[in-house]
């Protein structure tokens, strides 16, 4: 019998740290009604001094194995889509395992920027449907807060921190992952870019402190308006691509479930799919851009509000620097 790769638990976790469009008006020549009307962006979450990506995604992988009714040591391998980790090396991932009390299975990072989480479960699914594993931990982590210039309003408004995962099981049984799609080109990488090691990311350091005395130290640099006109081509493309290869109708899909970027790139893949607001995971108010753990905190924000049906279709999308894009169709396993 062929395998199908499930969710079986998922989890997130925000640091406590809150700074709202009004914080940031204290800090910088900008305002609510600006990033509100811009970007749909109210407030994001931020690291604190001393924590870490590892530590953001160790609380979201606890939640996510209570949530499957699984201990770490019930899991065969740990891969954690992150563009911010702790450290060049070792990988967030094995720093993960050792902070949950693994030891021996493989662990390693992808990097994709705001893509990773939907291409880790791409190439988990495959994997796990040929047999490799056959428990896995995925989790979208990141600390952008300790990647950005706190001096540049164009950029340090559009993003937040956090963490989201979930558990993955191959079993016989209908459902589960349907399949992916994943893309790049690289022609495209100077529109959005961050050029240097995060220096930020391993002291012990609050990143907010931090980058006000290191303005453009490392930087996220962006060219908006080109970034917004490609992610909304790319992304339109892709649900086409998606349906088409797997033989489903656009009105067959219950939940959006998308990289939360800006409010208005949402709201065109949306009319794209023709579904209304209310099927949509939107989570980018509260959360801001988290990159690669955005997807994983609409998912769980989703989840624990108790909008998903087991047999629901739910399509996960992302879009980011590279350009890298791609989307996942899953068939949701779990109960409410
Ligand atoms: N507050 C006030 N004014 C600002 C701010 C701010 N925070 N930031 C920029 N401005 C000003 C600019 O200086 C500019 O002023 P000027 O006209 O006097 O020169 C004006 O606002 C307009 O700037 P634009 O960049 O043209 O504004 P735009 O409408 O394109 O919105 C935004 C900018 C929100 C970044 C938009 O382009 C966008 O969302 N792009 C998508 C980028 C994105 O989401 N990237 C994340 C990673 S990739 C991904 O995840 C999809």
């Amino acid at each position: 019998m062929p395998l199908n790769v499930h969710i079986i638990g998922a989890g997130s976790y925000l640091p406590e740290r809150v700074l709202t469009n009004h914080d940031i008006e204290s800090m910088l020549d900008t305002t609510d009604e600006w990033i509100v009307a811009r970007t749909g962006i109210s407030q994001r979450h931020i690291v604190g001094k001393d924590q870490h990506t590892s530590d953001l995604a160790v609380w979201a992988a606890r939640h996510a194995l209570d949530d499957a009714g699984l201990k770490i040591t019930d899991i065969d391998v740990i891969l954690v889509a992150t563009t911010t980790p702790d450290m060049i090396f070792p990988s967030t991932a094995s720093i993960v395992q050792y902070k949950l009390g693994g030891e021996g299975f493989p662990t390693w990072d992808i990097q994709a920027v705001c893509s990773g989480f939907v291409y880790a479960l791409a190439q988990m699914d495959g994997m796990m449907r040929a047999g490799m594993f056959r428990r896995a931990l995925v989790i979208g982590a990141e600390s952008m807060s300790r990647i950005l210039d706190w001096n540049d309003r164009s950029t340090c408004v559009l993003f937040g921190d956090g963490a989201g995962a979930v558990v993955l099981e191959a079993r016989e049984e209908e459902g589960g992952i349907i399949g992916s799609v994943i893309h790049s080109d690289g022609a495209h990488r100077h529109l959005l870019m961050a050029h240097h090691p995060h220096p930020g990311a391993s002291p012990a350091d609050d990143p907010l402190d931090f980058h006000v005395d290191s303005a453009g130290v490392a930087a996220v640099e962006m060219r908006g308006n080109e970034v917004f006109r490609m992610a909304v081509g790319k992304l339109g493309e892709l649900v086409e691509e998606i349906t088409g290869k797997h033989g489903i109708e656009q009105s067959e899909i219950d939940w959006l479930v998308p990289h939360q970027a800006n409010f208005r790139i949402i709201q065109a893949t949306a009319k794209k799919l023709k579904m209304p607001m209310d099927r949509v995971a939107l989570t980018v108010s509260k959360h801001a851009n988290t990159s690669a753990a955005s997807v994983p905190l609409a998912l769980d924000d989703l989840y624990r509000e108790g909008k998903l049906k087991t047999g629901d279709l739910l399509l996960f999308e992302a879009f980011g620097a590279g350009f890298v894009w791609g989307a996942n169709l899953v068939r949701w396993s779990r109960a409410c």
